[in-house]
């Protein structure tokens, strides 16, 4: 038989295991990778001892992670739903979004963001003719830290129909349908026209479906707008705001709200109020966004 003196990438313990992955992987040359990826199999590595993994239970998660894969399409991402009902969007979002220079928080992108949306003008209705609802203004501003409007920002903005659908989970809603971007003006203002959201349960008929119910955990979020605001010199802001009126702003299965986030949906009776031309009770929401210096990045659509 060979003498094995030689060979020391053998395993001879749960340890070495650990040791010798990570010694394979160390001629990674980006150091960001090694970096992640290291860190990665040690963490990975650790959660299995603690919990003490059994064969069965890990061809049980591996077959979870296939089938989470396999419900993906063009339309769908139930990757980044899991990533959104495990928190790990928000924590991401939070960790790249917190300092104390006062611009407004980040909230997760989450799976139905399209890119590509309609370019209206000031005051515009996202809405298509036949969108039922009750009417929804939106007004506000973008500025810096200091106050100071950003004219030329764009506001890109997508939401759930007053039944809780997006257009692309909905036949009966036109292709993007309330969805649409703005630029606002010298003194960095915005303002639509919409219906009001309704809050929504996150798609269920998938794994991540399957494990909500198997975590007695409601599949529900509080209703809200989504924006990505984007302007030269500054980091763009991936956000939502939050109807403080709306069920389940205490319990979001994803883990989105924050206190700065929660804007005022005011309502008003017809023919009164801001737009007292409207002939139904109407609302209206103003929300102020603020950005910090930086580089603006594009996020990535998880859909078509
Ligand atoms: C959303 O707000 O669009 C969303 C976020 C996470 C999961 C599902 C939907
Ligand atoms: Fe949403």
């Amino acid at each position: 038989m060979r003498n094995l003196d030689d060979v020391e990438n053998m395993v001879y313990d749960a340890a070495s295991v650990t040791a010798m992955v990570i010694a394979a992987m160390s001629r990674t040359q980006n150091v960001r990778l090694k970096e992640i990826v290291d860190a990665l199999v040690e963490h990975g590595h650790a959660f299995l001892k603690q919990v003490k993994l059994t064969d069965e239970e890990f061809e049980k998660g591996l077959d979870f992670l296939r089938a989470v894969g396999l419900a993906c399409n063009d339309k769908h991402n139930e990757v980044v739903l899991l990533a959104d009902v495990l928190g790990l969007s928000t924590l991401v979002t939070v960790l790249n979004n917190s300092d104390a220079s006062g611009r407004t928080p980040g909230a997760l992108l989450g799976p139905f963001y399209r890119g590509d949306s309609p370019q209206y003008a000031h005051g515009e209705c996202i809405a298509c003719e036949y969108s039922p609802g009750s009417p929804l203004f939106v007004s506000g501003r973008v500025l810096d830290t200091k106050g100071e409007p950003i004219p030329n920002a764009k506001v890109d903005v997508w939401q759930a129909s007053p039944v809780g659908l997006y257009e692309n989970q909905d036949a009966s809603q036109p292709d993007k349908n309330l969805r649409g971007h703005f630029y606002t003006d010298g003194e960095g203002r915005f303002s639509f026209k919409s219906v009001r959201p309704a809050g929504y349960p996150v798609p269920t008929d998938g794994p991540v479906g399957a494990l909500l119910e198997k975590q007695n955990r409601h599949p529900y979020r509080p209703a809200h707008l989504h924006f990505v605001v984007i302007a030269e010199g500054y980091a763009t802001l991936v956000s939502q705001v939050f109807a403080d009126d709306s069920e389940h702003l205490n319990s979001d299965v994803v883990f989105g709200v924050n206190r700065r986030l929660v804007g005022t949906f005011e309502r008003h009776e017809p023919e009164t109020g801001p737009k007292s031309a409207v002939d139904e009770p109407y609302y209206t929401l103003e929300y102020d966004f603020v950005l910090a210096k930086g580089t603006p990045t594009y996020p990535t659509p998880p859909i078509k």
